[in-house]
């Protein structure tokens, strides 16, 4: 209780506050103070474009921060939040453009995480917050990522151990004509059109000019070259890649490849849940020990591995 007192002074004297939410850690910032909102591109070193998600405590904060919500969005609030959904709207006029990057729509979440929300509740304003790394890297599911991603450029980390759900938070654009995913997340498209009852389109339908998250190539992505090859694929390019120096391998299949001895084998879980949860801190891992490279094995094609699937493509385009 001390640390969120002293994370709430932070926040509203324009301090940058890491906190965990059920996703990843997030960078916070008071979202109506445009110098502390400043604070969060710099220590990122993200583009100023890139528009950020608001946090808030509960539902009866959206009107102070979106316009226009409709039934159906409604909807989804009450379904999925607290929980990891981002949902896209209509913003008020006061909304800072940094938050937006000069759309005319804004990000809104609830997040599930207790720390979190003792947070915003002791704030009791909204929290912008994008993932806690600097701009293309994997998102922190750990305090210990956090401080190794942005050091000193924090005020205050709030340890909540590992992140439950260990990918980035679904988005649906809830601001247009019909429901739109723009980042597949653990809470997938065939559970939001069940609520909704009706289909929802998905990023690779989105207008090319909106600027959804990852269209960027490099994103989420580690700094040691990084390949996603097919099960089938696998132990044929692994011997080839092998005198390039320590390659590590991330594997999915219990499939009993006969691969060289030199190579670092990481063994995945067989679950979506679990494989989300443990993959960011497996890549982290990899990616602190100088491998020359490494090399993800491909993971099914069923909607509960969506996410993990959009992930894995961003991750190995170095
Ligand atoms: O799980 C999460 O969503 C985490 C935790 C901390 O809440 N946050 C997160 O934030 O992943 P960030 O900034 O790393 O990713 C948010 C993405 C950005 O890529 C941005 O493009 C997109 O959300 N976004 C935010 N506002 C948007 C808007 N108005 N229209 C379209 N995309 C938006
Ligand atoms: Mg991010």
């Amino acid at each position: 209780m001390q640390d969120i007192q002293e994370a709430v002074r932070l926040l509203r004297s324009g301090g940058l506050v890491a906190f965990p939410t059920e996703t990843v850690y997030g960078l916070g910032a008071d979202a109506r103070n445009p110098q502390a909102v400043n604070r969060i591109f710099q220590a990122k070193e993200r583009p100023h474009h890139h528009p950020l998600i608001v946090h808030i405590a509960d539902s009866t904060q959206l009107s102070q921060w979106a316009k226009e919500i409709s039934e159906e969005a409604y909807l989804l609030a009450t379904t999925f939040w607290p929980g990891p959904l981002t949902l896209i709207l209509k913003k008020e006029s006061h909304v800072l453009f940094q938050l937006t990057g000069g759309q005319d729509t804004i990000g809104l979440r609830i997040p599930k995480h207790p720390i979190a929300q003792q947070l915003l509740t002791a704030f009791g304003g909204g929290i912008a917050a994008p993932s806690a790394n600097k701009f293309t890297h994997i998102s922190p599911t750990t305090a210990r990522a956090v401080e190794e991603e942005l050091g000193k450029d924090v005020d205050v980390i709030l340890d909540g151990g590992a992140c439950e759900v260990g990918l980035e938070s679904t988005i649906v654009d809830m601001s247009g004509r019909m429901p739109r995913i723009l980042r597949p997340g653990m809470i997938t498209a065939e559970q939001i059109a069940h609520v909704l009852g009706k289909d929802v389109a998905c990023k690779e339908e989105a207008p090319t000019l909106m600027r959804a998250p990852g269209m960027h190539h490099l994103h989420y992505a580690p700094t040691t070259k990084t390949t996603l090859i097919s099960t089938d694929a696998l132990s044929h390019y692994v011997h080839t890649v092998q005198e390039e120096g320590p390659i590590a391998l991330l594997l999915y299949s219990d499939r009993d490849f006969s691969l060289p001895a030199s190579i670092h084998v990481t063994r995945m879980p067989r679950d979506a849940v679990h494989y989300a949860h443990d993959l960011y801190h497996q890549l982290r891992l990899l990616d602190n020990q100088h491998f020359k490279r490494i090399v993800i094995e491909a993971v099914p094609s069923g909607p509960e591995w969506e996410a993990i699937r959009d992930r894995l493509t961003k991750a190995s385009q170095r």
